[in-house]
C-alpha cells in the first residue's frame, strides 16, 4: 500500500501564518512565528531531547515505539504548528477509563434518575482523534471495545502506529480490531456506532470547535450514546458549548462529557 504523502513544513508554516495574520495582523503573526521557532530551537537542546525519553517505560514493557523522544525534527516542527506529539501516560489513561465507569454509576441522568449501569465497552467503538504513535489504541485494547480507531495527521507517526499495532502483544488484550487512519481528524466522518472519543489536546481552538460541530451534527443524524474523554482539558469551554454534550465528571487532569 502507498504511504500517505508527507506534509510540507513550509506550507504548514505558511498556512499557520496566514491564519494568524488574518486575526492578529501581519506583524503580530510574524512575531508569534518567531516565538514558535525560538521555542522549537530551545526544545532541540540535548537536555530537552534526553528528557523526552522519560515517557519510554511503556515501550520497554511492550516492545513498541510510542515515546516522544524518538520523534524526528521535522515532525516536532510540524507539531509546533498543529500540536506536539506526546503520549498519554498509562496510569492517567486507566484512571480516565475507570472514572468513566464510575461516573456512570453516580451521575444523575437528565430525568434525575442515576445513569446507573456500568458502561458495556463491548457496545462501543473507541476513537482517539489525534492518535500519534497509537499508544492509547494499544492501552484501550486492554478493554473489550467493539473496535478501536485512531486518526493521526502526520504520516510518519501514523506509520509507526501501524507498526505498533502489528507488534503489540499483551496477555491483558481484550480487543483485537485496531486501526490507525492517516488524515485530518477535524474532517473525519465519525462512525454511526456508540462511541468513546478520546482527545489529548490534538487541536487548536478552531479545530476543537470544528470537531464539536461535527459531533453535534453526527448525533443529530444518528442518535446514540457518546462519551468524550478529554485529557488535559485546556479548551474545555469548546465542549461545553456543544448543543448535545454535558459534563458528567472531571478533575484538573481530565473531563468526561456525554450526550445522555
Ligand atoms: C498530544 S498528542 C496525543 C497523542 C495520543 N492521542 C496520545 O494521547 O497518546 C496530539 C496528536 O494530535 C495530532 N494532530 C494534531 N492535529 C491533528 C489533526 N488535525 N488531525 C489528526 N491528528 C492531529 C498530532 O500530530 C499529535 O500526534
Amino acid at each position: 500500500m502507498d504511504s500517505p504523502a508527507q506534509i510540507s513544513v513550509l506550507q504548514t508554516a505558511w498556512q499557520w501564518w496566514t491564519y494568524a495574520a488574518r486575526y492578529e495582523g501581519a506583524l503580530a503573526a510574524t512575531r508569534r512565528l518567531g516565538g514558535v521557532l525560538w521555542e522549537f530551537a530551545r526544545d532541540s537542546t540535548p537536555d530537552r531531547l534526553r528528557a523526552r525519553f522519560g515517557d519510554a517505560e511503556y515501550d520497554w514493557d511492550y516492545h513498541v515505539n510510542t515515546t516522544s523522544g524518538a520523534v524526528g525534527w521535522r515532525d516536532r516542527l510540524l507539531g509546533m504548528f498543529h500540536s506536539a506529539y506526546q503520549p498519554t501516560e498509562p496510569v492517567a489513561f486507566h484512571e480516565m477509563l475507570d472514572a468513566l465507569q464510575q461516573s456512570l454509576q453516580q451521575t444523575p441522568g437528565p430525568d434525575h434518575t442515576t445513569l446507573g449501569t456500568a458502561l458495556n465497552f463491548r457496545d462501543f467503538t473507541f476513537i482517539d482523534l489525534g492518535s500519534g504513535k497509537g499508544r492509547t489504541l494499544l492501552m484501550a485494547s486492554d478493554h473489550p471495545f467493539r473496535r478501536i480507531l485512531g486518526v493521526e495527521l502526520l504520516p510518519s507517526l501514523h506509520e509507526i502506529a501501524q507498526q505498533n499495532l502489528r507488534q503489540y502483544k499483551s496477555e491483558s488484550q481484550r480487543c483485537f480490531v485496531l486501526e490507525s487512519i492517516c488524515g485530518d481528524a477535524t474532517a473525519f466522518h465519525l462512525p454511526a456506532d456508540p462511541l468513546v472519543i478520546f482527545l489529548f489536546n490534538p487541536f487548536p481552538e478552531s479545530g476543537m470547535r470544528q470537531v464539536v460541530a461535527n459531533l453535534d451534527q453526527s448525533l443529530r443524524e444518528h442518535p446514540r450514546p457518546v462519551y468524550v474523554l478529554y485529557h488535559n482539558p485546556l479548551l474545555e469551554h469548546t465542549l461545553s458549548e456543544s448543543q448535545k454534550l454535558r459534563k458528567i465528571a472531571g478533575t484538573p487532569q481530565y473531563s468526561i462529557f456525554t450526550n445522555l
